[in-house]
Order: structure tokens, then C-alpha cells, then sequence
């Protein structure tokens, strides 16, 4: 290692699945109570955040939808400065730092820092709410393939998806961070051709205590999320597998 990253802190991009500490890993643990500093987001749960010994400095940076208490460069900035007054710094995000998480931008950031980094892999919201909910993301015969799709998209532009890409009724599509464009998202889905009767899913705090799941059909999830006032964070699912989701859950 050169010799002056030695001097600088060292910053782990840490994930923490999605909310139940029995779903961290061994790593994640090891890190979360060796941390000289921990910088988190909203959906890293209390119940990890009690974890942390005592005395250590945690910041909030937020990334509620819409309510960035932090922006990302901001946060970039923050990790950059930690690292000239820290040894180890723990970037805690929810879920999978690599998935929907921006966590490659940081580890961008701290490159061009010079500022050495590692990452430990979280289990991402598909994943937990899947396993957590008994719902397969693939099954055979019924789903193939596998679709991570973003419902987010940069203030004042729109969503940049290839939609005839989902069509394909072998292929499950998970929507993260869906619900603020949900009316946008499923009307150009069935409009590039994905049956609007196909069977989905909304999972809430998937895979935490406070877990809620609704089956509805893709054209139904706009309406079935309103009249249950599903709140972030929620994942939905779009697929067969919904139908041994069912079979599964009896
Ligand atoms: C900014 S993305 C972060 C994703 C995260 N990096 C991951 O790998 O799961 C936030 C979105 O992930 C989904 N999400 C994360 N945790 C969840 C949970 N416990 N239950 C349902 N959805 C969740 C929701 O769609 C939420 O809006």
C-alpha cells in the first residue's frame, strides 16, 4: 500500500441487509462494533444501529425519498474528511452498498482521494423480501430471469428504461424505490407489452417485524398501494413466481 494511504483512514462500504441484525453478516458485525466512526442512512434499522458500542460518533446522513439531509456529493466530501482525523470509517448502508445504493460513487470518490476502501456485501431488498416473504425470484418453468429495476429517476428528467426489455412473461421484475412513479412506471410496462395481468406483489419492511405484503396484478399494484397506504421502503414484485408465492404462503 502506498505510503499514503497508510497515513489517511481506511473506509469500509458496509451493507446491512435489510433492517434485521440476524440478517448482517459476520463481517458486518466484525466492522459495526470495530468502526472508529459510523456514517448511516435512514433504512439502516435501530435495532443495527444498537450494535454499535457506545461512545462511537454515528452520523445520520440521511436519503429518505425526497429528503436528502445529505447530498451525495456532500456525503462523498464527508467520507473524504473522516478519513484525515479517523483510522476506520464505516459506511453503513441499508441492504447491498452495490445495489441501488450509490455505493460505487463513493467508492469512486475515495479513489480519486487516495483513501483506501473495502466492501462488504449486504443482503439486498430482493433478496430479504423474497426469501422473508416466500416469494421465489425465480422458479422453474414459471421465471428464468430476473429484472432489478430503479423507480427513481433525477428531478425534472424521466425514466430511462428500456420497458420492452420486461415483457418477457418468464421474467420476474423487482421495482425498487417504485412507488412515487408507480401510475408512470406500470402504464409503460403494459403499454411495451407485459400483461397487465400478470401477478405482483408489494412487500413492506420486508423481512423486519414490521413486514406487510399484498398480492394484486400489475395493473392493480397503483390502486392496491393506495388503498392499503404501502410507505416506503417497499419492493415490488412482478411475476409468475407471485402465484407460488401463494401456494408457499398457505
Ligand atoms: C435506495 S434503495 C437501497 C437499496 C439497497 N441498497 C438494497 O440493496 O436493498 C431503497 C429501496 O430499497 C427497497 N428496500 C430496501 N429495504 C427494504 C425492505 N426492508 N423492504 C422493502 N423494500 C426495501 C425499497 O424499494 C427502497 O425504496
Amino acid at each position: 500500500m502506498p505510503s499514503d494511504l497508510q497515513e489517511k483512514g481506511h473506509v469500509v462500504l458496509v451493507g446491512a441487509g435489510p433492517g434485521d441484525p440476524e440478517l448482517l453478516t459476520l463481517r458486518a458485525l466484525r466492522y459495526i462494533q470495530s468502526g472508529d466512526v459510523i456514517v448511516h442512512d435512514r433504512l439502516v434499522s435501530d435495532e443495527i444501529l444498537s450494535l454499535v458500542p457506545d461512545g462511537v460518533e454515528k452520523i445520520f446522513v440521511g436519503k429518505a425519498p425526497g429528503h436528502h439531509i445529505l447530498k451525495q456529493d456532500e456525503i462523498n466530501q464527508l467520507l473524504v474528511e473522516l478519513a484525515q482525523t479517523h483510522k476506520l470509517i464505516i459506511r453503513l448502508k441499508g441492504g447491498d452498498p452495490f445495489v441501488f445504493g450509490r455505493g460505487s460513487e463513493e467508492a469512486e470518490h475515495l479513489i480519486k482521494a487516495g483513501i483506501s476502501y473495502d466492501v462488504v456485501p449486504g443482503i439486498t431488498a430482493a433478496a430479504g423480501c423474497g426469501a422473508a416473504a416466500r416469494i421465489p425470484l425465480t422458479h422453474r418453468g414459471l421465471a428464468r430471469s430476473v429484472r432489478f429495476i430503479t423507480g427513481h429517476h433525477k428531478e425534472g428528467q424521466g425514466l430511462d428504461i428500456e420497458w420492452a426489455s420486461l415483457s418477457d412473461p418468464e421474467m420476474t421484475v423487482v421495482i425498487y424505490m417504485g412507488l412515487k412513479n408507480l401510475d408512470n412506471i406500470i402504464e409503460k410496462m403494459i403499454e411495451a407489452g407485459r400483461d397487465g395481468n400478470t401477478p405482483a406483489a408489494i412487500v413492506e419492511n420486508g423481512a423486519t417485524d414490521k413486514q406487510r405484503i399484498a398480492y394484486t396484478t400489475l395493473k392493480d399494484l397503483p390502486q392496491t398501494c393506495h388503498d392499503a397506504n404501502f410507505k416506503p421502503p417497499s419492493l415490488l414484485i412482478v411475476g409468475q413466481v407471485i402465484e407460488v408465492a401463494k401456494v408457499l404462503n398457505q
